[in-house]
């Protein structure tokens, strides 16, 4: 089977139940100004969920082309994509968990013929206000998942970004039968054991601006199902570059190369998939929102190809190829083959000028130092570089390299992050998907502040507790019990502990369990008696265990270099350390 034969039989499979086929919409919104791409199916259908009329019924399924760019930087590992489809059906005030459940159920099972051994589901876990889901949880049972097999979980529950409608949901996991990594490895567990292929969120609920949420005139059902994962799954392959759908230009890729780097081979063909469906939709590059998503997206795969160094000249023959490969999904790539080889040409053309541009500046930068008899460029100078001409600091890095130049990167970074955390401010808001309310910055210092929990403990004993913890997108603030003030010495050695860790990049996993079973497990803890019974405890490596509502990074290898800035008296016997992430 290949991707196009899922998207069909999961159409055709809704159709037969009573569902009309409607076309994906565009990538980018109509009329919605608070998103700027499509992050989910349901996202152009937010009237009809509300109770609008929907012309073709009650019963609807589709394919959604959607980008979601939150983890731009992640794309060349083995899964994160910018671009993905997503296969959908909603109820719009019609059936509701039941059936919903009962047709993903034979769906899977078969139309795509999975064992149902390999199924794993969760469900809402419950919390102040909304109960437990155990009906969905019986469905399931009823459906022919053992209850071994279901899980609940806290954050059961789907909104896209801040306000709007949302609702419980229940997401269904296929085991890739992988080893379990610990004896509690579940469903929730990041270790790629267990993949959500599908998620149904029942949306009867509506959240509004002040938190508070109130119900919807109906009760929907919206789904979604990951196209490249379930296709990848079922190929038995370990990522989707290994597909039908990414195969031929990773192949010609490897033709052209004259440097090997499957890294860059991923980025090439990711961002290049990426760029030319939102052209095809009528994105253009430009230096906001939206354009300048897709000028990223054409620069990183640009300087990728250099990478390569496969010659820029072979792009139009790449997109032809790519084109040719998708043309039976996506026919409106044929339609703008010429459109977008302009676009991606044009802008190649530019980023090429910047390219020269920016190498110009440097040579004129590095002869001025060298008659200063300075063998290092300035952070400020690579920021200008950056930020004056839009070359990319990697490229800085490399011509410092060739002319025996160094650069004083920790500046660049200090500076790069204090614009970043500017522009984010004003974009980040709009293209975020999925539950995410707290910025990249923010998760970051939530799991610092775990390891520095960890790191206190093996410097000044164990009784160093967590007293207070205060986090913005700027800084941490942790307060602990210990009778003395920090020697300098304890002050580099808890650095030095949690730069260690974040060097070894260490897995940060996360599990549902029961208030004993976590304090059992040796779980750190604030306010035992404050918790639910069910609590959520994070792993980091194995240097610590917290109950913690989350959220936090995947590995600590993004967090970047911790450094302590203050430490100075809270009140008696406690201590009070602010730290930063540079
Ligand atoms: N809206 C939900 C999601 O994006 C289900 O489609 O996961």
């Amino acid at each position: 089977m290949n991707a196009l034969e899922i998207r069909n039989k999961y159409l055709n499979f809704f159709e037969r139940h009573g569902h009309k086929i409607i076309p994906s919409a565009s990538l980018i919104p109509e009329n919605d100004p608070s998103v700027l791409f499509n992050t989910a199916g349901m996202q152009p259908l937010v009237p009809y969920l509300l109770g609008q009329k929907h012309p073709e019924g009650r019963r609807l399924t589709d394919y959604q082309k959607c980008i979601r760019t939150n983890d731009i930087e992640e794309v060349g590992d083995n899964r994160h994509l910018t671009f993905f489809e997503m296969l959908g059906n909603w109820s719009l005030g019609d059936y509701f968990k039941k059936e919903s459940i009962s047709m993903s159920f034979e769906f899977l099972t078969k139309e795509l013929e999975i064992p149902v051994e390999k199924l794993s589901v969760t469900c809402f876990g419950g919390n102040e206000t909304i109960e437990k889901d155990e009906e969905t949880a019986s469905y399931w049972e009823q459906a022919g998942i053992p209850r071994e097999r279901i899980y609940f979980l806290k954050d059961n529950w789907w909104i896209a970004g801040e306000t709007g409608p949302c609702g419980s949901d229940t997401e269904i996991f296929y085991d890739t039968g992988k080893p379990k990594c610990s004896p509690e490895c579940n469903p929730d567990c990041d270790c790629g054991k267990y993949v959500e292929i599908w998620n149904n969120v029942f949306m009867q609920f509506y959240k509004h601006e002040d938190g508070s949420i109130t119900q919807l005139k109906q009760k929907n059902v919206d789904t979604g199902l990951g196209l490249e994962r379930v296709n990848m799954l079922l190929q038995g392959k370990e990522t989707p570059y290994d597909t039908e759908i990414f195969i031929p230009i990773m192949k010609k890729l490897e033709e052209l190369q004259k440097v090997d780097s499957i890294y860059s081979r991923r980025v090439v063909a990711e961002h290049l998939r990426s760029s030319m469906m939102i052209i095809a939709d009528g994105g253009r590059p430009s230096n906001l929102d939206r354009g300048y998503i897709l000028r990223r997206l054409i620069r990183r795969m640009i300087r990728q190809m250099n990478k390569l160094q496969i010659d820029l000249n072979e792009l139009s023959g790449l997109i032809d190829l790519n084109i040719d490969n998708l043309k039976e999904m996506y026919p409106e790539l044929v339609k703008n083959r010429e459109t977008i080889k302009q676009v991606i040409l044009e802008e190649k053309d530019k980023f090429v000028k910047t390219l020269v541009h920016g190498e110009k500046e440097f040579q004129k930068e590095m002869k001025r130092h060298k008659e200063q008899g300075k063998e290092q460029l300035e952070g400020k100078e690579v920021f200008k570089l950056y930020d004056t001409y839009g070359f990319p600091p990697e490229v800085t890095q490399d011509l410092a390299k060739e002319n025996n130049m160094t650069l004083d990167m920790d500046e660049f970074d200090k500076l790069f992050k204090k614009h970043q955390e500017k522009s984010r401010a004003g974009s980040e808001q709009k293209f975020k998907g999925g539950l995410a309310s707290t910025g990249e910055m923010e998760v970051k210092y939530h799991t610092a502040t775990h390891l520095l929990n960890a790191a206190l403990k093996l410097v000044i004993g164990n009784d160093a507790h967590q007293r207070g913890s205060n986090i913005t997108s700027e800084r941490l603030r942790f307060d602990f019990n210990c009778d003395h003030k920090l020697t300098n010495e304890e002050k580099q050695k808890v650095e030095d502990i949690i730069n260690e860790w974040i060097k070894q990049d260490l897995p940060v996993t996360k599990q549902e369990m029961t208030k004993e079973e976590a304090v059992k497990s040796g779980a750190e803890c604030m306010f035992i008696e404050k918790y639910p019974d069910i609590v959520t405890v994070y792993t980091i490596g194995d240097v610590s265990k917290e109950i913690c509502g989350g959220p936090h990074v995947e590995h600590t290898g993004v967090l970047g270099h911790f450094k302590i800035k203050k430490e100075e008296s809270s009140s008696s016997g406690v201590r009070r350390i602010k730290a930063i992430l540079e």
